[in-house]
């Protein structure tokens, strides 16, 4: 299959969005990433895909932790800011009001639906991309938090609705 085909498939597969942050103040990088998902419970494993060209790639392979941050149906803006699309680099990125860190020190989103501390403990190359993985060390969720999916270039969130009807039935 060529590349075309390839990618109009996956244009229709629903992906959850997150931020994937690495480095302390003032060295922080971080990007947009649907490429995510978790691999194993024991050990707690994850694993992202990277472009190695991207500028936080290094960094992550430099700093051996990162953070995963899912983001909610609020964050629009900050995946778009992630993603290189406002022009903005690097540690101002990071808006000091809507992010802490983790003890290792990689950001962490305050309202984010799920945040986990990463530690790198496996990279495999394949294509374009790197498999990052990473051991979870530690994390923080929020309950109320509607999240962000991206499928077909839009915005998109779930919905409670079918698994009413699912009860109803
Ligand atoms: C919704 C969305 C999902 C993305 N998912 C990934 C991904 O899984 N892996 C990746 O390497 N880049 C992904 N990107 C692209 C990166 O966010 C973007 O190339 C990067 O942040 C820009 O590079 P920079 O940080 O070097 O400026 C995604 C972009 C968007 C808008």
């Amino acid at each position: 299959m060529n590349a075309p085909s390839f990618l109009q498939l996956m244009r229709r597969h629903p992906a959850a969005v997150n931020i994937i942050a690495t480095g302390k103040a003032p060295h922080r990088t971080g990007m947009t990433v649907s490429a995510f998902m978790s691999v194993s419970a024991e050990p707690p494993t994850v694993v992202c895909a990277i472009n190695r060209n991207a500028f936080s790639y290094a960094h992550m392979a430099d700093n051996q932790v990162f953070s995963v941050n899912t983001l909610t149906v609020d964050h629009i803006e900050l995946a778009k800011l992630f993603a290189g699309q406002a022009k903005v680099s690097g540690d101002e990125r990071f808006d000091p009001l809507r992010w802490d860190q983790f003890e290792s020190g990689s950001p962490c989103l305050r309202d984010a639906v799920m945040s986990l501390e990463c530690r790198l403990i496996q990279q495999v190359d394949q294509g374009t991309h790197c498999l990052m993985v990473g051991e979870v060390i530690s994390g923080r969720y929020s309950d109320l938090a509607m999240p962000l999916l991206y499928r077909d270039g839009q915005w998109v969130t779930t919905t409670q609705d079918l698994i009413k009807t699912a009860e109803q039935a």
